[in-house]
């Protein structure tokens, strides 16, 4: 299939490579690359320079600053923070809450946040958290008031690529409380393909372990912001928790990034000419993919993302056991969770990522058992057909 990057960008101007390739020289001698800096501790110059600069790696490092302010900039913000995964962010962010606070959560939500939330929130720090499917900007309307400190969603969410209308939705909760704070998890997305700083809101999130590392090598986390009062009440949740990557970690990170743009564009590609091809597929039952015009947001999609991203869902016709067959009739495709390394990746949601939802839970969200999740990687395309085609005769 001959595809113009027209078919698969909804912009093909936007472009973050030279932000990401040219913020890495070392000041000292000039390497291209930024020096490891493996060191827990820092000398002190005297006793008044402690607390200041750079002298213990829970609380900052040099290596990874560079990887921070990467982050920042191509998100738009002025501030970021790293961490030592997704999680660790996450965490940090709804540790703005306190005991009796109360925060809206999208109801459809990376299955670990909201293990986070009902675990740990709720159960243990007494935050009062209302899961509300944000799609609807009625229902956000509806559930917001004056004590809601926190407004929390992915958009596109995982597995069954729902949007979230940023810029709507920080006007409608706005409109009702002007200082709540809206955090964006953007894992999906990626700053390539969408800036929720410019649509409105004050946390962008991360887990880096995805498309920023992009080779399934580390596990990493991040978030932005452009307020420095939200930065540092932020930021001393973060050191006072711990949850701080390891410069070798953030080094991967920086040179990654480097290439954010074109694996981006290349797994893009490719998940476009795989929903295409699934779409056209008779033992599919419905493809779940921004990029696709038979999406049901897809014009939203247009409106707040550069392109459809390179993560697809598609349901298969039959139940459970089609779902198995088809998995084990791939070769190429990695049976694995996590998503958005250079290897494609192919997981049934019910039994992997969502098995910690309840049976109804799932039904409600659309995560049934024929439903089937795959990241798009950076083979040959023809390839990934022909082995999805081996997945389909097994059935
Ligand atoms: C959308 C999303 N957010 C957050 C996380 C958590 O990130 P990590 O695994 O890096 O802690 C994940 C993990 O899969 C995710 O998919």
């Amino acid at each position: 299939m001959l595809v113009q990057e027209e078919d698969y960008l909804f912009d093909t101007e936007f472009t973050i490579a030279t932000k990401t390739i040219h913020k890495t020289c070392d000041q000292a001698y000039g390497a291209v690359n930024p020096p490891i800096y493996m060191s827990s501790t820092f000398e002190l110059k005297d006793v008044d320079s402690f607390g200041k600069g750079y002298f213990y790696t829970r609380c900052g490092n040099p290596t990874r600053t560079v990887v921070e302010e990467i982050v920042a900039e191509i998100e738009q913000n002025n501030y970021a923070i790293a961490f030592s995964s997704g999680m660790a962010a996450i965490h940090c962010v709804i540790n703005l809450l306190k005991e009796g606070d109360e925060m809206l959560a999208m109801d459809d939500l990376y299955g670990g946040t909201i293990g986070y939330l009902k675990a740990i929130a709720m159960e243990k720090h007494g935050i009062k958290v209302k899961f509300v499917d944000m799609t609807n900007i009625d229902e956000v309307r509806k559930h917001m008031n004056q004590n809601v400190q926190l407004v929390y969603l992915e958009t596109p969410t995982n597995p069954t690529m729902k949007l979230t209308d940023i810029k709507e939705l920080c006007q409608v909760v706005r409109q009702i409380k002007n200082n709540v704070i809206v955090a964006v998890d953007n894992t999906f997305a990626t700053p390539y393909l969408q800036t929720p700083s410019n649509l409105g809101a004050d946390i962008t999130l991360n887990s880096g372990t995805k498309y920023l590392g992009g080779h399934s090598d580390i596990i990493f986390g991040t978030l932005s912001c452009r307020n420095k009062e939200l930065h540092d009440a932020l930021f001393k949740i973060s050191y006072l928790t711990g949850g701080c990557p390891s410069p070798f970690d953030c080094y991967l990170v920086t040179r990654s990034l480097k290439t954010l743009e074109v694996r981006m564009k290349q797994q893009i590609k490719n998940a476009y000419i795989l929903a295409k091809y699934l779409e056209s597929h008779p033992k599919v039952e419905k493809v779940l993919y921004p990029g696709l015009e038979s999406h049901p947001q897809h014009d939203l999609a247009r409106k707040q993302m550069r392109a459809g991203g390179a993560m697809i869902s598609f349901y298969i016709k039959g139940g459970a056991a089609e779902a198995e067959r088809m998995m084990k009739g791939l070769e190429l495709f990695t049976m694995a969770v996590s998503l958005g390394g250079v290897e494609s990746l192919i997981q049934i949601p019910a039994k992997m990522t969502h098995s910690g939802l309840t049976e109804e839970r799932r039904q409600e969200l659309g995560i049934t058992q024929n439903l089937i999740r795959l990241s798009a990687g950076l083979e040959h395309v023809s390839d990934l057909i022909k082995d999805l085609e081996h997945g389909f005769k097994n059935i």
